[in-house]
């Protein structure tokens, strides 16, 4: 009995998760999952209420559940960093998912932002290093508030830690078939990214099935808009990957559909949309729920249903078709509803 724990966070995260858990409940019963769901309250309400972020109770607790699915964190009313650090990093970090699971995949043409590219070329896969880089919260701050301020953030790439993401995108890269691209800044990061390069140089020996290539960063991102079909699999580090991934977001559609998994096959893994707590429109019912539909599907795939997660993409494909959509998507479906014709269209097939 798969058991996930749900944590629904904060602003839009709490009305997409619900839409998501609509449709795994129809999913559970359906086909037998004996899904068992159990949800706690993290993020800014607590944290305003307690001063409390993840009481360690609750991360134990958490070490035995299969999945986690959670919707995003972030309130106005809280200091920008400490729910973001507090709560999502502080999962990615205990649970070491090093891995940050980033498929970019048109569903349909008509939400290309790009002339002349639709399903075919835009449909690749970014593996972002989730554990390390300059999220590694390392650093500080000196003479603080003086003229002779001094701010140091650290960006650290450990052996093991690069070693482990690399190889973890070139096996991804063999089963798929396809061609693995390093993107860095290893001409002017030349201790980090210089490891990143060796290590990727080094690997390559292992795969010599994979084909590979390399861009700088930010060049990446001129191929990314110019050239997408170029790519199958990118690998990158945190700090690149995050940024990278909104343009991927924008390119497969909007972040109303970028879902993402935070891996580690080892410890327990999180499943969430790309995006965050979008204050801006939270409470009003028009947030897009079908990058948290997808998530929920990567963590069926992750739990070894990959037909089922099939099903909801091929279901949300008939909702894009059928212009069953939310705002942002030019639809005029609210959050709920959108949810609901989901679960109708699962129904048909
Ligand atoms: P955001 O992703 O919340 O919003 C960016 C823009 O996209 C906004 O205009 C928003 O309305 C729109 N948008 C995002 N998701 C949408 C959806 N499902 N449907 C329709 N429109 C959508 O990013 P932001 O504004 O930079 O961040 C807001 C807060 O969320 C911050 O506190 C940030 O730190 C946090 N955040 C959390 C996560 C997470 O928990 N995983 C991820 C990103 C940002
Ligand atoms: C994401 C988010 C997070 C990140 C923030 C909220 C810490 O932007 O999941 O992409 O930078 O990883
Ligand atoms: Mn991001």
């Amino acid at each position: 009995m798969p058991s996930i724990a749900v944590l629904p966070g904060d602003g839009i995260g709490k009305e997409v998760i619900n839409e998501g858990l609509k449709v795994l409940n129809f999913m559970g019963e359906k086909y037998s999952l004996n899904l068992k769901f159990e949800e706690f309250d993290i993020g800014a309400e607590r944290f305003l209420k307690y001063g409390e972020l993840i009481p360690d109770s609750i991360l134990k607790r958490l070490e035995t559940f299969d999945a986690i699915y959670l919707g995003a964190v972030g309130d106005p009313r809280v200091p920008a960093g400490i729910l973001e650090h507090g709560i999502l990093l502080k999962l990615r970090f205990h649970f070491d998912q090093y891995v940050n699971l980033r498929p970019i995949k048109l569903l349909n043409d008509r939400f290309s932002p790009l002339k002349k590219k639709g399903v075919n070329e835009i449909n690749f896969t970014v593996i972002r290093e989730n554990t390390e880089g300059l999220y590694a919260g390392i650093g500080g701050i000196l003479k603080k508030d003086t003229q002779d301020e001094v701010a140091i953030q650290e960006m650290i790439s450990t052996r093991k830690g690069v070693e482990r993401i690399i190889r973890y995108a070139f096996e991804y890269a063999k089963n798929i078939n396809g061609k693995l691209t390093l993107c860095d800044k290893s001409n002017v990061l030349t201790y980090s990214h210089g490891l990143w390069l060796r290590v990727f140089e080094e690997l390559k020996k292992e795969y010599p099935e994979v084909q590979t290539d390399h861009y700088y960063v930010d060049a990446i991102t001129m191929k990314m808009v110019r050239n997408p079909e170029i790519f199958d699999v990118i690998v990158t580090c945190n700090m690149f990957g995050d940024i990278i991934t909104d343009l991927g977001a924008e390119l497969q559609g909007g972040m109303g559909l970028a879902a993402s998994g935070n891996i580690n096959p080892n410890t327990v893994s999180m499943f969430e949309p790309v995006h965050g707590s979008a204050p801006d429109i939270a409470g009003k019912g028009i947030a897009n729920p079908l990058a948290a539909i997808l998530a929920a599907a990567m963590m069926l795939e992750y739990l070894g249903r990959k037909d089922l997660s099939d099903k909801i993409e091929g279901a949300i494909k008939i909702s894009i078709d059928e212009n069953l959509l939310s705002k942002d998507m030019g639809g005029n479906l609210s959050t709920g509803e959108v949810g609901d014709e989901i679960v109708k269209i699962l129904k048909r097939g």
